[in-house]
């Protein structure tokens, strides 16, 4: 059989479809035949966030998206929701069985954050990254269960990142979330191997996206420009390459068609984390 099969007839949802990564994500699964939701937040819960704001604008970034995805021929719809509000949630899946009766692949594709030490950090501001990067992966999952398993098994597919194989100054929040989703991970999949629902996570390293756009603000030193932090950043992975939203999308594809590959985590970091 070809591998990754072709996925005509499958439903697929991305939450956090509209931009950066969760975007290349939604146009990849599409090209593969499937019929993929694109779901994002207009409004967070908090504006601890890489955009500063309660209003991300994701909903309308992906109605954009699906229109010119549409346009192009392929199965793409956006949906709003923000993974961090049970009832919201709910709601999706409600839309999701009303409008497609089935649900094969879930990708958490979500995720804030925000630079600040420890010493300088409240309470408020670990609870918004730790929640804003972990509590939607729980909700989406277990109101994912009942369509997965309906579907007599399927995939989810959840974002972890290089700060959830090592620390990093500054984002000690932000690291204690991406650790997080890894354990939940390994768990969740050894709930459910006996159903045919695989879990796995993977781990991006360095992707140019909004999350980036905000990080070399705050990481830039006097007297450089960001382009210069930006080249810096380079030095840290041992490939010298940046990934592409291409890299981790191709990644996901590739756990959401493996067969025996539950509870892992996979990095596409250009060789930053190793065992
Ligand atoms: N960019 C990187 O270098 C990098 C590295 C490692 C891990 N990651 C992870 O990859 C994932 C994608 O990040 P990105 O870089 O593409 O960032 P991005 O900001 O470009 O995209 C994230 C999307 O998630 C949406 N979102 C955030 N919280 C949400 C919520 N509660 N409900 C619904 N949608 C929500 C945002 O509106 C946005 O559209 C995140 O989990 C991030 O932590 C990114």
């Amino acid at each position: 059989m070809a591998f990754p099969e072709r996925l005509d007839g499958r439903v697929v949802l991305v939450v956090g479809g509209a931009r950066g990564i969760g975007a290349a994500v939604v146009e990849t699964f599409a090209r593969q035949g499937a019929t993929v939701v694109a779901a994002d937040a207009e409004r967070l819960s908090s504006d601890v966030n890489h955009y500063s704001s309660r209003q991300v604008g994701g909903h309308t970034a992906a109605q954009t998206l699906a229109t010119a995805l549409r346009d192009n021929g392929l199965d793409v719809t956006a949906a709003e929701v923000n993974a961090a509000d049970d009832e919201a949630v709910q709601r999706l899946f409600n839309g999701i069985e009303a409008d497609h009766g089935r649900l094969d692949t879930v990708v958490n594709a979500f995720g804030v954050t925000h630079v600040s030490t420890v010493e300088n950090m409240t309470l408020t501001q670990f609870r918004d990254v730790v929640g804003g990067n972990l509590d939607g992966v729980f909700l989406i999952s277990k109101h994912a269960l009942p369509l997965l398993r309906r579907a007599g098994g399927g995939a989810i597919i959840n974002f972890s990142s290089i700060s959830g194989r090592t620390g990093f100054a500054k984002e000690a929040h932000y690291c204690a979330a991406k650790f997080g989703v890894i354990g939940f991970t390994a768990s969740l999949a050894r709930e459910l191997a006996g159903t045919g629902i695989r879990v796995n996570a993977v781990c991006p390293g360095i992707v140019r996206s909004n999350m980036w756009e905000y990080l070399l603000t705050e990481f830039v030193r006097p007297g450089e420009t960001r382009e210069q932090c930006w080249e810096r950043m380079r030095a840290l992975i041992p490939q010298q390459e940046f990934q592409t939203p291409q890299d981790v999308a191709e990644a996901v594809l590739y756990l959401a068609s493996a067969r025996r590959v539950t509870g892992q985590a996979i990095s596409v970091d250009g060789g930053m984390a190793q065992p």
